[in-house]
This record gives C-alpha cells, structure tokens and sequence, in this order.
C-alpha cells in the first residue's frame, strides 16, 4: 500500500534520508545515502529485541530507568542528568520546543545537520547559520553573533555533512566566551571520532567533564549510528539535572518502545561490534579518501563515518547516475553545495563497488 506523499516528502526533503525501499529492485541498492551502520544492528541487540517482542502488548518503561541507569554508570553521571528519546531527532525538537519561541534564535553553522533549521523553525524561532570556516564551524564567528535573543548553539562534531571536528580545546575557548547560552554538543557520530582523534594524538572531547562540571551544555549521543540502531529510534541527551528536568517537560509518553529500550541496552555492551564498526570506518574511510582523491575527487578529510565530497558538477544528476549503478549517495543541494555530495562508508565490498562506479562516471 502506498503511503501518504506527505510523509515519504518530509522524510525525502527535510531530513536527508532515503524512504525505505518500495520495490524488491531497490532492495539490492547499496545504501550509502544516510549514515547507517553497513553492518547493521549487533547481533546481542537483535535478539534483545527478539525476545521481547511477545511484551509489545504492554507500553514501555516510561521512564526507560534500566537504560538510564546503565547510561548513568557509563558515563559517571547521576540517571536524573540523562534523558532519552526517540532519536536525536525527537531530542532536537525537545530541546527547541524548551528554550525557543518567536522572536528567540538559535545559532549553528551553514551546511550542518538539516533538523536544527526543522525543529527551531517549528518552535517559531530563528535559526542563524553562520559562514563555515574551511568546511567547518568558525566557533569565533558564532560566538560573535551571539545576541540577547540567542538561547541555543548547535554544533555537530563531527559536522554532518561536512565531516570536519573542533577540538576540545576549542569548545572550551567557546564556552568561556558564551557561558550563558545553551550549547548543544552534538556527538551522534563520538565513537568514530575519538578512534581517529586517538591515533592522531588530538584530543576530540571533553563534552562529559563540561556537564559533570555543571556547565551549560547539553551533550547527545544516539544509537542509530555505531550501535546499528537508526531504525528502532534511541538516542540521549546527558546534562545538569535542571536543564534534564526542563527538556523532559516536552517530552512525549512512551515514547521510546519496548525494542528500543532492550535494543540499545544490549548494543551498549556488544563492545565487538562497535570495535568491528569503527576499526571498518577508519580503515576504509582513509582508503576511500585516498582512492576518491587519485581519481580527481575533492574529498573533505573525515571524522565521522561518512565523507563530503566535492564533484565539480550538478550533484543530483551525478548521485541519479550512480543510483543506476546501484548506490545511492546523497547529493548536498539543499545544503547549499549543489556540486558536492556525502558517502557514507561502506564495507570493502560496497565501498569496492562505489569506487568501480566513482570512476565510471569520471571517465563519462
Ligand atoms: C549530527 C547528527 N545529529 C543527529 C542525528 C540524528 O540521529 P537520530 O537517528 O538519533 O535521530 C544525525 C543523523 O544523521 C546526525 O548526523
């Protein structure tokens, strides 16, 4: 059955992500277009959810206190700093719904995650995009444009679609010059870019000391990228028990589900998928970066689990003729970079083939 347009646009135009495939012929597309895990869920999770699957007649723990609990003792912070939801996503909307209204902003930079525009706007707010510094945050600019109506800063570290960092050094310079607004430190892709800030002898994050500090920052993190969990829709935010009770008032009951719940409570201890997934994204990142880069692609250096690269033409046109190929790549014009385009990082065998068509279609 066909579902409503209305829903597959919100999804297709505003989110970036790709509608789940309608037909068997796209069931065989490899899905490089929205940052999923490419060895999807861990197993421990699966069967998690498999074995709760006959209580889905009953609602969830509202509270989702094991999960809680167990973030709490993961992170060394009190359950009442940590907050769930139905994904970051939800989590954004929250967090707009209570700091914004009319006539309030909210900061973050151009060509940054699409659902910090979606959900200040819905809360009636203002989003102020400033000018990216070499693909990423110009943190000095943002906070020069703080003013008396600025509530919120958004930033994505790594920045999707960019894949660009700010060190913890620089957060902290940040920080000191703003400390009365809220910043939203948003890590959805943390597990991948403390494994290159490591080998790069760079520190990526102090995020966690900041709240258990009692600064004014809100720290996310999600299950829908490392974990393999975008579908079953868990993510965090971990904060000061007053900003935590503030944001909780906008949430929605029951609105994390039971699969989500044992989903991501098994994920969290599954450590060798979550090695298996990064140890794959750093290794196969470098390799793509090198080979796009030999054949005559701009590629960004990444810290995420996806790259942005600049094509030097129409990006739609480029990832329709790479979909013929079988891949689907996700093209930046409503980003504003109408020639550059974001690949997740496949396996070797997915990112084999995009590099077999990359080059195709160079030569074409
Ligand atoms: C920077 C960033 N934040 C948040 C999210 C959303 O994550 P979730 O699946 O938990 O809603 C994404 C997803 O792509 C992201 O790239």
């Amino acid at each position: 059955m066909p579902l409503a347009p209305a829903r597959y646009g919100f999804a297709g135009d505003h989110t970036g992500e790709t509608p789940a495939p309608t037909s068997n012929a796209l069931t065989t597309l490899i899905k490089l277009d929205s940052n999923e895990n490419p060895f999807g869920p861990s197993p421990h999770a699966i069967k998690a959810m498999q074995a709760v699957l006959a209580t889905c007649s009953d609602y969830p723990d509202d509270d989702a206190s094991t999960l809680r609990l167990k973030l709490a003792e993961h992170h060394g912070v009190q359950v009442e700093q940590i907050l769930v939801a139905g994904g970051l996503t939800e989590f954004l909307g929250m967090l707009a719904r209570a700091f914004l209204a009319p006539g309030l902003n909210a900061l973050t930079s151009q060509r940054s995650f699409i659902v910090y525009r979606l959900a200040t706007e819905a809360a009636g707010a203002q989003l102020i995009e400033m000018p990216m510094l070499q693909d990423g945050f110009d943190l000095g600019g943002i906070a020069a444009a703080v003013n008396r109506n600025t509530r919120l800063i958004f930033l994505a570290n790594p920045n999707n679609p960019t894949g660009t960092m700010v060190t913890a050094d620089d957060i902290d310079h940040l920080l000191e010059s703003i400390p009365e607004q809220v910043v939203v430190l948003d890590e959805a892709y943390y597990e991948f870019a403390q494994d290159f800030a490591a080998r790069r002898g760079i520190t990526y994050s102090r995020s966690l000391d900041y709240v258990r500090k009692g600064r004014n920052v809100v720290v996310l993190r999600t299950f829908s990228k490392v974990h393999g969990l975008a579908g079953a829709r868990v993510g965090y935010g971990v904060a000061s028990v007053d900003l935590i009770a503030r944001i909780s008032r906008q949430r929605s009951m029951y609105c994390v589900s039971i699969l989500a719940q044992a989903g991501a409570l098994a994920a969290l201890e599954d450590s060798a998928h979550i090695r298996k997934a990064v140890e794959n994204n750093t290794h196969e990142s470098q390799r793509l970066y090198r080979a796009l880069s030999e054949i005559g692609y701009a590629v960004t250096p990444t810290w995420g689990s996806f790259l942005y690269c600049d094509i030097g033409r129409g990006a739609s046109n480029f990832a329709e003729q790479l979909r013929v190929e079988g891949i689907a790549i996700r093209p930046l014009d409503q980003w504003g970079a109408p020639e550059a385009v974001r690949i997740t990082v496949g396996t070797p065998e997915q990112n084999d083939a995009l590099l077999r068509a990359m080059t195709k279609l160079k030569n074409s």
